[in-house]
């Protein structure tokens, strides 16, 4: 007699749960006897591109257990997975729905694979849209960053960017016409008529009015680092977003980047013991014609980069520095060609080094007291990084996905902050942010001493 038990194996993300998963795992738990379910994490989903999933991973693992029809769950939380569960768990079937036909055949090396009937008009991506209204988003600003955020944002299901603002109405036109936007408008006022979010991408220095007007009339705003010059100007805006109850984030992508967020959360689980040193440093060699080099006042490299190099800083040494020194060579014009930022902390030391026309190694090092973390450049993109020892034999080496140019992860974490129900990032937090201004505000604070 066969005592053998047919066991099946299918996974799936399962998110806003539905018909379809309920249809399939009933399938696949026919081909058997006991069904063991896969059930994605966020983490590995952002991985692998699948962006704007709702549901907490352990909401989602609750809906599969309701059904009764799983004999046990599993996570997912890997590429290259599967074929180790297959042998681990001696499973007989692998299946999935038809969407995915012919992707899985390299698993017949393992097990049976087969192919269920999808049910046709239901998905996890049609109740996304039909709950939550696609977002409609005007850009302001049609300079450089703005065609690349077009680009990415169309990586993100549930935004569509519809309308662009520049006071210039020719460069609007011209903008909305080769990308074939719905509307474009030399108004703010007009713009906002049209959308409910906004993307600011206007020269630093708008972007503390227009993110106050888009709060004021209710739009969700995505702006542009530096937020504001000031501490004050940052609080107001976040108290504004929070008193008309939307969302307001800064753009420092780095901070959405899934690899910089694991990077951040292995610094600081004490594998490097404690962590008591940030080096970072973001170098960019740049034309004289360009914006950043001409414009006196609001120009040079700090306030091009000093968010990136400040974001791993205020992460791992909290944001109450004791002090803070800054060390500059300038341009005849006043603009910073390079700056060193020192910060003192009650725990631990900071350096942070911005460049437009003098380069350095643009990597980040932080040091703890048992080892340190290396991360190359682009560290901010963050691709690899390695945590090391004192015995230089023993290094970790990470490499996590990174897609495109990281835009859409910041673009699919403002979705999904609007469409759930907490306002608050943890990506970058209010304080972060604020903190960030305050050394924007000293930083200029300084210049104009000098400038005099
Ligand atoms: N599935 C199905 N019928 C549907 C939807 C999904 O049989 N109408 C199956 C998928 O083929 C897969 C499993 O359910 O085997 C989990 O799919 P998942 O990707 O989580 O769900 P989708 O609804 O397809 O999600 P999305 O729209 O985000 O791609």
């Amino acid at each position: 007699m066969d005592i053998h038990m047919k066991k099946i194996i299918t996974y799936g993300t399962f998110d806003l749960f539905h018909e379809g998963h309920h249809n399939l795992l009933k399938r696949a738990r026919a081909l058997g006897d006991y069904l063991i379910v896969g059930v994605t994490t966020e983490y590995y989903d952002l991985q692998r591109g699948k962006l704007n999933v709702v549901d907490p991973v352990l909401k989602r693992v609750e809906n599969v257990r309701k059904t009764g029809l799983a004999d046990e769950i599993i996570i997912e939380d890997h590429e290259g997975q599967k074929p180790e569960d297959i042998q681990k768990l001696g499973v007989d079937i692998f299946a999935i729905g038809s969407d995915w036909a012919g992707a899985f055949d390299y698993l017949e090396q393992y097990c049976k694979v087969v192919y269920l009937e999808r049910t046709p008009r239901i998905s996890s991506s049609v109740l996304r849209e039909s709950r939550y209204p696609i977002l409609q988003l005007g850009v302001v600003g049609s300079g450089r960053i703005a065609p690349r955020f077009l680009a990415e944002a169309k990586m993100v299901s549930g935004i569509n960017v519809r309308a662009v603002y520049n006071p210039n109405e020719e460069s609007a036109a011209a903008f909305g016409q080769a990308h074939k936007l719905e509307a474009y408008s030399g108004s703010f006022h007009d713009l906002l008529q049209h959308v409910d979010a906004i993307y600011i991408a206007s020269p630093h220095e708008t972007h503390h009015l227009y993110a106050k007007q888009a709060l004021e009339e209710g739009r969700h705003v995505l702006c542009e680092k530096p937020l504001t010059f000031t501490v004050k100007e940052a609080r107001e805006l976040y108290a504004l977003a929070e008193e008309k109850d939307v969302v307001l984030m800064e753009g420092i992508k780095t901070a959405y980047c899934p690899g910089f967020m694991q990077m951040m959360n292995v610094a600081k689980s004490g594998i490097i013991g404690q962590v008591r040193d940030v080096e970072a440093c973001f170098s960019r060699i740049t034309a004289p014609a360009m914006r950043e080099m001409r414009d006196e006042q609001y120009g040079g490299a700090f306030l091009e980069f000093g968010s990136y190099t400040l974001l791993p800083i205020f992460k791992l040494l909290g944001c109450g520095y004791e002090d803070v020194t800054f060390q500059t060579i300038q341009a005849p014009n006043g603009i910073d060609l390079y700056t060193k930022l020192h910060f003192r902390f009650k725990e631990g030391l900071a350096l942070s080094k911005t460049g437009v026309g003098v380069k350095s190694e643009g990597q980040l090092v932080i040091g703890g007291t048992n080892g340190y973390i290396l991360a190359p450049s682009p560290w901010w993109l963050t691709r690899s990084f390695e945590v090391r020892f004192e015995d230089p034999g023993r290094i970790e080496r990470y490499s996590p996905k990174f897609l495109g140019d990281g835009l859409r992860y910041e673009i699919a974490y403002f979705v999904s902050k609007i469409n759930g129900d907490a306002r608050m990032s943890y990506c970058l937090t209010q304080e972060e942010s604020i903190a960030m201004a305050g050394v924007v505000e000293r930083f200029m604070e300084e210049r104009r001493k000098e400038q005099r």
